[in-house]
Order: C-alpha cells, then sequence, then structure tokens
C-alpha cells in the first residue's frame, strides 16, 4: 500500500515544539495535568489512580466512558461507540474497515489530508467535493448529488470544518443523509471541532440526523487534552460496528485504561469545559477578526466553527495551507 506524505503533519512535527507563537495550534488551549485537575477540582485525583492496575482496558473503551460518550447523542446505546486513539485513528479505522479497491469515495476538499488521502492509498477512486471561496467555502450539494451514485460506498465531510471553519447547517446534514440514503452509502462525519460555535448556532451532529453516520472525535480539540491521544467513533448501524471491531482488534487490543480515566473526568465535566472553551474561542476570533478587518492585505470568510480560519492575501502570496493540521 502506498500511501501520499501526509504533509501538514510533517510540517507540524518540524515546527510545532520549541517555539514562541504557533499559529498553526488547532486545539482549543490544552491543559496540563495539573491545571485539569485543579479545574475541576479533583487536586488528589492522581494518588486515587495510583491503585490502577495497568493492565489492559476493556477492548471496546472504559464502560463508564463509552456510555458517557453515546450520552453526547440521542438514544445512542454504549455499545454503537469504540474507543480509539485520537480523530486521526478513528478515521483511520473507517477507512481500514470500508473501502476497498476500487469503491468510490467522496471527500470534500480542502481538508484534513487524511481524509482524502487515506482513502486513495486504500484503492478508493476519491471524487473530490471542491469548497470554492465565492460561497463563502460552503459546500455546493447539487455538485454532490451529482457525484454520487450506486456505486459510492462512503462521503466524507468534515463540519465544523477545518481549514474553513464552515459549519454545515441542518439542512444540509439532511440533504446529505438524503443522498447517502438513497445510494446505501455511509457518512464519515469527522467532527473533531464539534461545538465550537463562535456565534450562538446550534447544530447537531451526524449521527442525529442520519443512520448512515460514522461519527469521529476526540479529547484533542474541543475538550483540550490532546496529550491523552483518544478519540472515538459512534455509528448507529451494528453491522458497521462490528466490521470496525472485527478490524480494530488487529490495531488497538485496547486504549490505555489509565488515560481512559482522565479522559472520564473531562466528560464529567464537559459544560465547564465547553464554557472555558468558548470563551477562548470567542476571544481569539474577536481579536483575530479585528485584525484582518484593519489589513487591507489580508481577506477571509469569518470561519462559523472550530479553531482555524482560511485566510488569504490574494495578490502577495497564499496562506491558505498554513492551517490545515
Ligand atoms: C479534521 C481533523 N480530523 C482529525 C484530526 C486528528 O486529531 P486527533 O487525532 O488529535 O483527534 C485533526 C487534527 O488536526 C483534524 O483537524
Amino acid at each position: 500500500m502506498k500511501v501520499e506524505p501526509f504533509l501538514v503533519e510533517k510540517f507540524m512535527g518540524r515546527y510545532e515544539h520549541n517555539i514562541e507563537l504557533n499559529l498553526a495550534e488547532t486545539c482549543v488551549k490544552p491543559f496540563s495535568l495539573g491545571e485539569f485537575l485543579r479545574f475541576i477540582g479533583k487536586e488528589d485525583y492522581l494518588e486515587e489512580l495510583k491503585e490502577l492496575p495497568l493492565t489492559y482496558g476493556y477492548v471496546e473503551g472504559l464502560p463508564e466512558l463509552r456510555e458517557r460518550i453515546s450520552d453526547l447523542y440521542r438514544d445512542l446505546d454504549p455499545n454503537n461507540v469504540l474507543l480509539t486513539r485520537g480523530a486521526i485513528d478513528a478515521n483511520f479505522l473507517v477507512f481500514f474497515s470500508l473501502v476497498e479497491p476500487g469503491d468510490n469515495v467522496i471527500s470534500i476538499f480542502p481538508a484534513y489530508q487524511q481524509l482524502y488521502s487515506l482513502p486513495k492509498a486504500f484503492g478508493a477512486n476519491v471524487k473530490l467535493l471542491r469548497l470554492r471561496e465565492e460561497d463563502g467555502w460552503y459546500p455546493d450539494l447539487e455538485e454532490l448529488a451529482h457525484l454520487v451514485n450506486g456505486k459510492t460506498k462512503l462521503i466524507v465531510i468534515n463540519s465544523p470544518h477545518n481549514p474553513t471553519g464552515v459549519l454545515l447547517r441542518k439542512d444540509a446534514l439532511e440533504a446529505i443523509c438524503d443522498m447517502a440514503e438513497r445510494s446505501r452509502a455511509y457518512i464519515l462525519a469527522d467532527e473533531s471541532y464539534y461545538g465550537l460555535n463562535i456565534h450562538d448556532e446550534q447544530v447537531s451532529s451526524m449521527i442525529d440526523v442520519c443512520d448512515r453516520a460514522i461519527v469521529t472525535r476526540s479529547f484533542s480539540k474541543s475538550l483540550s487534552l490532546t496529550g491523552l491521544r483518544l478519540g472515538w467513533i459512534a455509528a448507529r448501524d451494528g453491522k458497521v460496528i462490528d466490521d470496525l471491531m472485527k478490524h480494530r482488534d488487529y490495531t488497538t487490543i485496547s486504549a490505555s485504561i489509565l488515560l481512559e480515566h482522565i479522559a472520564l473526568l473531562d466528560l464529567r465535566n464537559i459544560g465547564r469545559i465547553y464554557e472555558r472553551n468558548l470563551r477562548i474561542v470567542r476571544e481569539n476570533f474577536r481579536l483575530l477578526n479585528e485584525w484582518v478587518e484593519s489589513e487591507p492585505r489580508i481577506d477571509w470568510v469569518p470561519p462559523k466553527a472550530g479553531t482555524v480560519a482560511f485566510p488569504a492575501t490574494p495578490s502577495v502570496f497564499h496562506l491558505r495551507s498554513w492551517h490545515c493540521g
């Protein structure tokens, strides 16, 4: 299997440590462990953890953690949730499990490179749904309808979107679901930046709109515990979960039981974490927006959600690839 170099990860690996300013950071200010435990009032938690046997964890994930994750969605059984090592591993597992050589996969573009390069590496015929600045980077659903056909295995979307900050509205989620249902395709909805809405817009998760959705998300971006390297997949279709599980046995065994316990504290306090993180994201947006508006050499479509934006200096040089990390 040949795979294209993952350019943004190469870039980040080279430049993200030991620097003064990181304009390419995509996580909402990750906590230090001490700061996190103080934030949730559990300063003594490491004492409690001392007795935890460092054995393999539960194969599909710590039961209470799966339950808390399933509670983020409408009437979802915890058995429909699998723990992974970040959203990157979650996306990998979806492609690894579902994509076979010759399948048609549609992916939005630009996007986090994994979402289009990896299905290609698994032998899929990948068609790109190109987002355009003149549409405010919003996907053209008529164009998507032309790309989808009876051979489409997977429609890959990402909302809130990296790198444009586009947030798909419910009517778009429903329209995409309709297309998936008609063509018997699945939807991989990468919701890594879920809930980081800059304005007070509320949009459901794709899994609460569509039974053919497979949702991926993690503790990295909106939950500020990036270093745990934990994420999840949620899907309502039991056959998909079984297939993911079958493949996951070859890659994961279990997530780290130690880190799952810390992640559990994050979800037990999710309301306060989001309060903190929305404050940070909205204040950063305000500052950046003020600067972009006062800077004639920079132009953008203001992001609606997430932590990234896609500005450009049309006449000088393109900054667009800066922010896809
Ligand atoms: C859209 C998207 N998906 C997945 C990931 C992977 O993140 P993680 O594995 O830390 O959850 C990223 C990271 O930047 C991303 O932007």
